[in-house]
């Protein structure tokens, strides 16, 4: 049977936070364990560099860590490939190809690049790098040939456009060498998680995280701090469940629907404390987070392991997308001295 090829991956500006745990990391687990696919996961610290040029450090620092990440959540180096996007030169050369398929006005129209834009107040800085990044991204999937990207809703409009590169492609070319691929989203209301103070987005520049990698001490804290309902000041005083993160955080996490309904009407009653319910969620993510923390800790006494499986990856990915950018460069024609 052949599997199904599934790629993606992630920047590394930073640790993973439980948000990314919910928004991609578990559907690759389970992906990974299905056996229909073959899957692919790249540290993106080539994208990463497209708005950190002047900080490379944050990004070779931050690899080792989304890398430790990994292995914590359990993807497992033996069913899924982990690589480096940087030690792959195909994906330079499948990037420029590709960079003459799009206008720049379609790249200022990606949505998601456009909010990035606006979010990092570039400017006339700019730089060319980062608004081609969907560019790249095409190059990554299409080196692969895969067909599925497990990835947050956010990276959509990456999809679209890589679809259309590969339309563009295959047309001028006239060929079916390039994929379609699609995405595999998380299920619709789970996919993101808002952060600790109730912004819609958990993110490191809003500093509303849980990361994968506190400790049981700061998860607590963080815990303890989130936004609640702040009309609801005395234990006895009726309190709203919409918009309060730590229903919505139970409503993610606790595998006991029953009880969480009942909680809920117990705090729209009045009578339910915050700091029991915040007591209670801290013991419900802790279940989940206790063990991805051991495992990230017993992965993290052995650096030197955990690069060379990145190496081991990286060799394996090469091997594929070099002959996928021989086939893209004998479709142009660029194959001059081929028998
Ligand atoms: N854009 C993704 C992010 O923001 C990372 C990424 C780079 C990616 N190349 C990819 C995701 C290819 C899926 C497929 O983190």
């Amino acid at each position: 049977m052949t599997k199904e090829i599934l790629l993606t991956g992630d920047r590394p500006t930073g640790k993973l936070h439980i948000g990314h745990y919910i928004g991609s990391l578990k559907n690759r687990v389970k992906l990974q364990n299905s056996d229909k696919y073959d899957p692919y996961i790249m540290i993106a610290d080539t994208q990463a560099l497209t708005d950190n040029a002047r900080n490379p450090e944050k990004i070779r620092n931050s690899l080792i860590e989304v890398a430790l990440d990994y292995l914590a959540v359990g993807i497992d180096p033996t069913k899924s490939t982990i690589f480096v996007q940087s030690q792959i030169p195909a994906l330079f050369e499948l990037t420029a190809y590709y960079m003459d398929f799009v206008t720049v006005s379609r790249l200022e129209r990606n949505p998601t690049v456009k909010a990035e834009i606006k979010q990092k107040g570039f400017g006339e800085s700019l730089p060319v790098g980062f608004l081609n990044y969907p560019v790249s991204q095409a190059a990554d999937i299409t080196a692969f040939k895969a067909t599925l990207v497990p990835v947050g809703d956010d990276q959509e409009p990456m999809l679209e456009q890589t679809r259309e590169i590969v339309r563009t492609f295959n047309r001028l070319y006239k060929t079916d060498l390039l994929v379609e691929p699609k995405g595999y989203f998380p299920e619709k209301g789970s996919g993101r998680l808002p952060g600790l103070d109730g912004n819609a987005k958990m993110s490191k520049s809003l500093g509303n995280c849980i990361y994968l990698s506190d400790d049981a001490e700061t998860v607590k804290k963080k815990v303890m701090s989130m936004y609640t309902d702040p009309g609801h000041i005395h234990i006895e005083d009726p309190g709203k469940v919409e918009g309060n993160m730590v229903f919505t955080y139970l409503d993610v996490f606790d595998p006991d629907k029953a009880k969480v309904a009942e909680l809920k009407e117990e705090y729209q009653k009045g009578g339910l404390g915050d700091m029991k319910i915040k007591r209670y969620l801290n013991q419900v993510l802790e279940n989940e987070l206790g063990p991805i923390r051991e495992r990230r800790m017993k992965f993290a006494e052995d650096l030197d392991s955990v690069y060379d499986m990145l190496l081991a990856g990286s060799k394996k990915a090469n091997e594929v997308a070099n002959q996928t950018l021989e086939e893209v460069r004998a479709a142009i024609g660029f194959n001059y001295f081929k028998d």
